[in-house]
């Protein structure tokens, strides 16, 4: 990963590739933020009117690069939008920062060294632009290569992130600011594991060679982890990840990886949907729904990343993570709508539709989970398509069976640069789900579908247990232009919610 340090130089005097300033968007036109004074002056105070000149206005996520002026060391100047100036007296929010460290660590891939001089007001400041610039210089580069690299256009050349980043303005004796960097490089690193994993296409990311990675990540952090195989999942009564998984030659596999600590009072339990391609089963996606379906696993993901950063900021919680992970395809031996399964947790599901699969692995994760009574239970899926219709592509869907924990889930969120909204759990939407056979069916009304799933979920979560269920169907996989630190494909979405969880329940802040 990308290097990061705190430094006390300069911007002009830093030996570094590029600079990177910010510049907001004033009443009068762009005006250089805080942070860049000694770059300003180099310019002989008019960087802000240089800027404008070349058609800057400072608005957010705006690029604009310029060969530096002398006296300062660095060759190229990088001036990033920063949106509207906050009011007097007031910072820029983190999320602003982030996404803008984000932007340019993006521009600078290719590049070396640069150092960000950007306004850092507090620690939460200097925490937000480590965030950012890590998250922004990442590539998913495992694919590309041989002949293809250097060759032709595209990005395939310049796909190297910036390698080094200076945070300037810091102040890097300062115990707070220390921790909040490693912190920094510790949740940026884990919301990468999390993107790499989504990216990887599902011919080489299976259940099994995701059990793999996990059992890789927790001997090198220390965790307990447990693998169920088809054998064992069989044995055990697994109906819901059987059901999903036997219609392919990568079968499923249900894995617990857990952290501990030896003080910790409360255990969260973190649930996540891995289907690592999801072409619908016999209820086949049509073209044009499923060229995207290798994104289905990005709720184990999200969790597996939660959990080792949870072990590697030596949280004081426990923390397990379940991946409930299965291919869902269509062959002679794939479950059929109208087939029944009977569910690890003895309950009987009707399957009507193939393509409501993920409720199904998740519902048997979740009675396991439930059997080790956890204080809470969070599940994160790419569960539905209506939650994407009805929040768009950048906001998750929070349900639960508590209102508090909701409202705690969609705080934690906003807190940490995650958008997403709390969603309702309307009780009569159950009957859509009743089954002449069974006790209950895999699907329901089609309107308010992503409330139908919650509703589902909820029937498998233990007696008195506290639980949210994210749907990230919308978030977790970027398809549209880049911007901020967001990169085309997967985008690590909840690590960062999950993480801030954990760190409030050792805090003892939650229930
Ligand atoms: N994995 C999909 C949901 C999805 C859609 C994720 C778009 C990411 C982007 C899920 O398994 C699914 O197919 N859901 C169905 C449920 C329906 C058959 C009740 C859906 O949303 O159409
Ligand atoms: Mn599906
Ligand atoms: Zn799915």
């Amino acid at each position: 990963m990308t290097a990061l340090t705190l430094s006390t130089s300069s911007a002009t005097t830093l030996r570094a590739d590029a600079v990177v300033v910010g510049v907001a968007k004033g009443v009068k036109g762009p005006v250089v933020a805080l942070g860049a004074e000694a770059m300003d002056k180099a310019f002989g105070g008019k960087l802000a009117a240089v800027l404008e000149t070349l058609g800057a206005s400072g608005g957010e996520g705006e690029v604009t690069k310029l060969p530096s002026a002398s006296g300062i060391k660095a060759p190229v100047v990088l001036a990033v939008g920063l949106g509207d100036a906050p009011a007097k007296d007031e910072d820029f929010d983190a999320e602003t920062l982030r996404r803008a460290a984000g932007s340019a660590a993006r521009a600078l891939a290719g590049t070396k060294k640069a150092a960000f001089a950007l306004p850092l007001a507090d620690v939460e400041s200097a925490a937000a632009v480590a965030e950012g610039a890590l998250l922004g210089a990442y590539a998913f580069t495992a694919y590309r290569g041989g002949e293809g690299k250097a060759a032709k256009g595209g990005d395939a050349g310049k796909s190297a992130p910036l390698a080094e980043v200076a945070l300037l303005g810091g102040k890097p004796r300062d115990k707070a600011y220390k921790a909040a960097v490693e912190r920094a490089e510790a949740l940026a690193a884990e919301v990468n594991r999390a993107r790499d994993l989504i990216n990887i296409p599902s011919n080489d990311l299976t259940p099994k060679s995701f059990a793999a990675q996990a059992q890789a990540a927790a001997k090198e952090f220390g965790l307990s982890i447990e693998v169920l195989d088809e054998k064992a999942l069989a044995k055990g009564g697994y109906g819901g990840l059987i059901g999903v998984g036997q219609g392919s030659e990568n079968p499923p596999r249900l894995v617990k990886i857990a952290y501990r600590h030896s003080k910790a009072s409360k255990t969260l339990a973190l649930v996540g949907k891995g289907i690592t391609y999801d072409s619908g089963g016999i209820s086949l996606k049509p073209a044009g729904h499923n060229e995207t379906m290798k994104c289905d696993m990005s709720g184990a993901a999200a969790v597996f990343a939660a959990v080792v950063a949870a072990a590697k900021l030596g949280l004081k919680v426990n923390v397990t993570g379940w991946l409930a992970l299965a291919e869902n395809m269509p062959s002679g031996s794939a479950t059929r709508p109208g087939d029944v399964l009977r569910m690890y947790s003895g309950k009987t599901v009707e399957v009507l539709n193939t393509d409501a699969e993920g409720r199904l692995v998740l519902a048997d994760a979740l009675t396991r989970a439930s059997e080790e009574k956890p204080d809470a239970i969070v599940d994160v899926a790419t569960l539905t398509g209506a939650m994407v219709l009805a929040l768009g592509n950048r906001t998750f869907g929070i349900m639960a069976n508590d209102d508090a924990f909701r409202a705690a889930l969609h705080e934690i969120a906003q807190e940490v640069g995650e958008q997403s909204w709390p969603m309702p759990m309307p009780v009569e939407l159950r009957k859509g789900m009743d089954s002449p056979i069974a006790d209950i069916a895999n699907m329901g009304e089609r309107a308010g579908g992503g409330l139908v799933a919650g509703l589902f979920l909820q029937e498998f979560v233990g007696e008195g247990i506290t639980w949210a269920h994210l749907d990230i169907a919308g978030p977790a996989f970027h398809e549209g232009a880049p911007y901020g630190y967001t990169h085309k494909g997967g985008t690590g979405s909840a690590v960062r919610t999950l993480v801030r969880l954990a760190e409030r329940t050792a805090a003892g802040d939650l229930g």
